[in-house]
């Protein structure tokens, strides 16, 4: 029978990539989604991959949502962990709230889905967890403390739990995009972005799919040695 992997944010962008090479590598997929209804439902319609919404900054949502997932569509053998959300200004401009969300949603997502579907695969012997970390969280980024924060933090939590996963059989690794050409990144203002792209050596953003090939192998049989390192998909933007 088919793995089941649910990715968090998987109706746009990276997600949506993601999801998209999961299923051609035989894997059942689940897109989690937290707030854009149409764009989930225009997913689902061109993809044929199913959708549920919650919001993984809830710690009972999740374990709620994964709990339904596994009652219908099977246990969840594969985690990845790719919401997030910018709320990008100086310091002196962003307002706790700005920092709050970023931090409950990047970060505390990772923890909410993997206290979910950890403990199970624990004892099915057998699991994969992947968390979308940032090279913003490697190198730091001008007007992102919180999400600099919170990507950093996905780098230590991944560390950390591939620990503990490793006698097990559940590997946890992480990747760290450099700029990928998602409406993310779109939202930065043009001419920062223009000055970003200048720096990165192979002279243009990447491309989701190309995040997506670096979750494909790390899910695989053949990434069962690799655990607890993070993969850096940048460009040569920053090497780490
Ligand atoms: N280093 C030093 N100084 C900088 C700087 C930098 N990297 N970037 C801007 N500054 C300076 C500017 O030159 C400017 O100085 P002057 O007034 O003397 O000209 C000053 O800081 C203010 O800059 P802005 O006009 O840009 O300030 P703002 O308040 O209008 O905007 C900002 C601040 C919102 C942070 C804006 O600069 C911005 O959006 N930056 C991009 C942040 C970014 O890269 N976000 C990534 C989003 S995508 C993502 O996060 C995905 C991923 O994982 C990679």
């Amino acid at each position: 029978m088919a793995r089941v992997a649910i990715v968090t944010g998987g109706t746009r962008g990276i997600g949506r990539a993601i999801c998209e090479r999961l299923k051609a590598d035989g894997f059942t997929v689940v897109a989690n989604y937290g707030g854009n209804d149409e764009k989930a439902k225009q997913f689902s319609a061109e993809t044929g991959i199913a959708v549920r919404k919650w919001d993984v900054g809830d710690h009972q949502a999740c374990l709620d949502g994964c709990a339904k997932v596994t009652e219908e569509v099977g246990p969840v053998e594969v985690v990845v962990n790719n919401a997030g959300i910018t709320r990008d200004g100086t310091l002196h401009k962003m307002s706790f709230d700005d920092w709050n969300e970023v931090m409950r949603i990047n970060l505390g997502g990772c923890f909410n889905m993997a206290k979910a579907c950890f403990p199970g695969m624990r004892e099915r012997g057998w699991g994969r967890i992947v968390n979308i970390g940032s090279i913003n969280g490697q190198a730091g980024q001008y007007g992102q403390v919180n999400y600099a924060a919170a990507k950093s933090g996905i780098h230590g939590f991944t560390k950390a739990l591939a620990q503990e996963g490793a006698r097990v059989g559940v590997t946890v690794n992480a990747i760290a995009p450099g700029y990928i050409d998602t409406d993310m990144v779109a939202a930065v203002p043009e001419p920062v972005l223009e000055k970003i792209v200048a720096k990165i050596p192979v002279g243009r953003l990447g491309q989701a799919e190309e995040i997506a090939r670096g979750v494909s192998f790390l899910c695989s049989e053949d990434a069962g040695f690799v655990t607890g390192s993070t993969m850096s998909i940048n460009g040569g933007q920053h090497m780490y």
